[in-house]
C-alpha cells in the first residue's frame, strides 16, 4: 500500500492539517525541528531503533540510535548555549557528510539558534562571502577545513567561536577556537529546548543567482510540515525503509530530506561520506540492503557511464523506490534505471527557496519519462507568459513556472535582501526562475532557467561569481562566463577570458587560473574550460553579452545583435 494512495484522490480536499494531524501539532503550537527528528521519535517507541548509519571513506562506521540522535543533538544544544549563543545567531555547519552535521544540525535547532549549512568544499571566499552575509557568531568544522577558516577570521569580527569536532588533545588552538568532541562529550539526558513556534527561523541557505552575491534563503520551523508528508507521499518513506539520500547537507536536498524529513518520518537512513564510484555505491546498497533511493541525474548518468557489467556483481534487489532531483532528469535515465533496476527514477522539482517538493511524479501515478510530474497536492503550480504573467489558456505552451505562495516550507525572505525576494513575485506568482509546459495531462515539462545560473551537476553557480574571482588573476583584464554542454553534468563552467597587457595565454596560464578559482570558490565552480579571445561582445554601452557566447557553445540562433558594440 502506497503512502500516497492515489494521487488524484489525494489533490481534492487537500490540507496541510493532514501533515500537522499526524505531527500533533497544532496551530500557535511550539514546533521545533530539533525535537520532532529526535526526541518525538523515541517518544514513540522507537529509541534504540538505528536513526544514522554512517560509513566513511575508509570504510569505517558509526552506527546511532534515535535514543543516540537525541542525547547527542542534546548534548551539542547544550554546548553551543554554555558558549553564549543566543536563539536566532547563525551557527554556520562546515564539514564533509559526518555525524556531527548531521546531529548538530538537530542540535542547533533545538537551541534555537539558525543552522547555516556551507558546502564543505566552498574556498575561502565563497566562504566568507557567505559568513559575512549572516554575521555569523559560530563555526562548527573539521581541522582539515580549519586552514580556510584561519584564512579569513580577522576579517570576521562577530564569528565568535569555531567549534572543532576533531581537535587533538593537548594541540594549542588559536584565539576564539575551541574543542568539541561529540562522541567523548558527557551526554545530556533531558535539555529544554528552545520554544521555537511556527514562523521562527531554522535554516539558513545560501543560493546563486545571475547578479549579486549568494542570497540567504531563510526557512522557518513551520517547513517541517511540507518536509515531513513530501517525504512520506513522494519518496514514499515508512517505518521498515533503509533510506539513502546522496545529497550534501551543504546544499537544501541534504537538509530538507537528508535530515529533516528522514528523521521526523522515523526511518533509518545511511549516509556514505566518500566520492563517488559506481562500484562503491552499489556494494553500498547491497551492504545497507538501500530499499529507497534519492539521488541526483548527474550521479545517474555516471552510474550509465560506468556500465551494466558492475550492476551484475552486486545483489541491488533491497532497491523498491528510486527519485531524483537538481537537473532535468532525461528520458534515457528513466528507461535505463527501470531496466537496471526494475524500476524508474521519478523525477521531482523544487529549489533551495521552495523547502521541498513542488512538483513530482508519485509512486502509482502513470509516468512519462522527461516529465517533472505534477504538482504536489496543496501546491497550486502552473504556467504564466513571461510578460503579461497570466496563465496560458492552452497546454503545450512555453511559460514562467508559477506557484501560488503560502505553503509550510516557502522561504520566507532573502536574508537582509527583502527587495530581491519581493522580486521573485509576479501577480500574485512565487517564479523559481524556470520555464518550462503543461501537456494535456497536466504534467509538467522543464524547458530551461530563465536566467543565467548554471546548474553543473544539480548545483547551481552564479556566472557572476566565478567571473568576480577571475578579475582577481593578475592575468585576467575581463571575462565572461557560461555554461558549456556535458554528458554527465550536463553543464560546466566555461570561461572566456581577455588578458592583461604583458600577459599570454598558455596551457600553463589555463591551469593556474582554474586552480585559482578552484581555491577562491570551489571545485564546481572552477571553469572546465578557458577561452583566451582578444575581445568579448559587449553592447554599445559595454556591457559584456554573455547570451551571445553562450549560444556559441550550444550551437543555438545568437538572435538580434542590433545592440552589439562591434556591429
Ligand atoms: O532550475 C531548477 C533546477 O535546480 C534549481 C534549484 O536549484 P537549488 O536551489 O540548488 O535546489 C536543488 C535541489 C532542490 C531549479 O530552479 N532543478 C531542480 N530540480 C529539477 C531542476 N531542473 C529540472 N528538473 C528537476 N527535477
Amino acid at each position: 500500500m502506497l503512502n500516497i494512495g492515489s494521487y488524484d484522490e489525494r489533490i481534492k480536499n487537500f490540507d496541510w492539517n493532514i501533515a500537522e494531524k499526524e505531527l500533533d501539532y497544532h496551530p500557535g503550537d511550539i514546533i521545533n525541528i530539533g525535537w520532532y527528528c529526535s526526541d518525538r521519535i523515541c517518544l514513540m517507541g522507537k529509541a534504540d531503533k538505528p536513526g544514522l548509519l554512517w560509513e566513511g571513506s575508509t570504510g569505517v562506521e558509526k552506527r546511532y540510535t534515535y535514543n543516540d540522535i537525541r542525547l547527542n543533538s542534546n548534548t551539542i544544544a547544550q554546548f553551543l548555549l554554555d558558549l553564549g549563543i543566543k536563539p536566532e545567531d547563525r551557527v554556520c555547519l562546515f564539514m564533509d557528510k559526518i555525524p556531527e552535521l548531521y546531529i548538530g544540525f538537530l542540535g542547533i535547532l533545538k537551541m534555537g539558534a539558525i543552522a547555516q549549512p556551507l558546502f564543505s568544499a566552498f574556498g575561502d571566499d565563497s566562504l566568507f562571502i557567505r559568513l559575512d552575509n549572516a554575521q555569523t557568531t559560530a563555526i562548527i568544522t573539521q581541522k582539515k577545513h580549519l586552514p580556510k577558516v584561519r584564512k579569513i577570521i580577522d576579517k570576521m569580527p562577530y564569528m565568535k567561536h569555531i567549534i572543532i569536532v576533531d581537535a587533538d588533545p593537548g594541540k594549542p588552538l588559536a584565539n576564539r577556537e575551541v574543542a568539541f568532541d561529540m562522541a567523548k562529550a558527557e551526554k545530556i539526558e533531558t535539555f529544554d529546548f528552545h520554544p521555537t513556534t511556527a514562523e521562527s527561523p531554522s535554516v539558513l541557505h545560501y543560493t546563486s543567482g545571475t547578479t549579486g552575491q549568494p542570497k540567504g534563503v531563510k526557512h522557518v520551523h513551520y517547513s517541517l510540515i511540507s518536509q515531513y508528508l513530501t517525504s512520506k507521499w513522494v519518496l514514499d518513506l515508512r517505518d521498515d525503509d533503509i533510506y539513502w539520500c546522496t545529497a550534501d547537507p551543504g546544499w537544501v536536498t541534504g537538509t530538507s530530506y537528508g535530515i529533516i524529513g528522514a528523521f521526523s518520518n522515523g526511518v533509518t537512513q545511511c549516509v556514505l561520506d566518500a566520492g563517488f564510484s559506481a562500484d562503491n555505491w552499489y556494494r553500498f546498497i547491497e551492504k545497507y540492503r538501500i530499499s529507497m533511493w534519492y539521488s541526483a541525474p548527474t550521479a545517474i548518468r555516471s552510474l550509465m557511464k560506468a556500465g551494466e557489467e558492475v550492476i551484475k556483481k552486486y545483489d541491488l534487489s533491497s532497491l523498491r523506490h528510486l527519485a531524483s532531483v537538481g537537473e532535468p532528469l532525461n528520458p534515457e535515465a528513466v528507461i535505463w534505471s527501470e531496466r537496471v533496476f526494475g524500476k524508474p527514477f521519478l523525477d521531482t522539482y523544487w529549489q533551495t527557496e521552495t523547502g521541498s517538493i513542488m512538483i513530482s511524479n508519485y509512486p502509482g501515478m502513470k509516468i512519462k519519462p522527461g516529465s517533472m510530474g505534477k504538482p504536489f497536492p496543496g501546491i497550486t503550480a502552473t504556467v504564466i507568459h513571461p510578460e503579461t504573467f497570466e496563465p496560458f489558456n492552452e497546454s503545450g505552451k512555453i511559460g514562467l513556472i508559477a506557484i501560488k505562495p503560502g505553503w509550510p516550507a516557502m522561504m520566507r525572505t532573502y536574508w537582509k535582501n527583502e527587495e530581491t525576494y519581493q522580486k521573485k513575485f509576479q501577480n500574485g506568482w512565487y517564479l523559481p526562475g524556470d520555464r518550462s509546459s503543461i501537456d494535456n495531462e497536466g504534467y509538467f515539462w522543464f524547458v530551461g532557467r530563465d536566467d543565467d545560473v548554471i546548474n553543473t551537476g544539480g548545483h547551481l553557480v552564479s556566472p557572476f561569481e566565478v567571473e568576480s574571482a577571475l578579475l582577481e588573476h593578475p592575468a585576467v583584464a575581463e571575462s565572461a562566463v557560461v555554461a558549456k554542454p556535458d554528458f554527465v553534468n550536463m553543464e560546466v563552467v566555461k570561461a572566456f577570458v581577455t588578458l592583461k597587457p604583458g600577459f599570454t595565454a598558455s596551457k600553463d596560464l589555463d591551469l593556474e587560473i582554474m586552480n585559482f578559482v578552484r581555491k577562491k570558490l570551489s571545485p564546481l565552480a572552477m571553469p572546465q574550460e578557458i577561452e583566451f579571445i582578444d575581445s568579448l561582445p559587449k553592447t554599445r554601452s559595454g556591457k559584456i553579452m554573455r547570451r551571445i557566447l553562450h549560444a556559441k557553445e550550444w550551437g543555438e540562433e545568437i538572435g538580434d545583435t542590433s545592440t552589439l558594440e562591434n556591429d
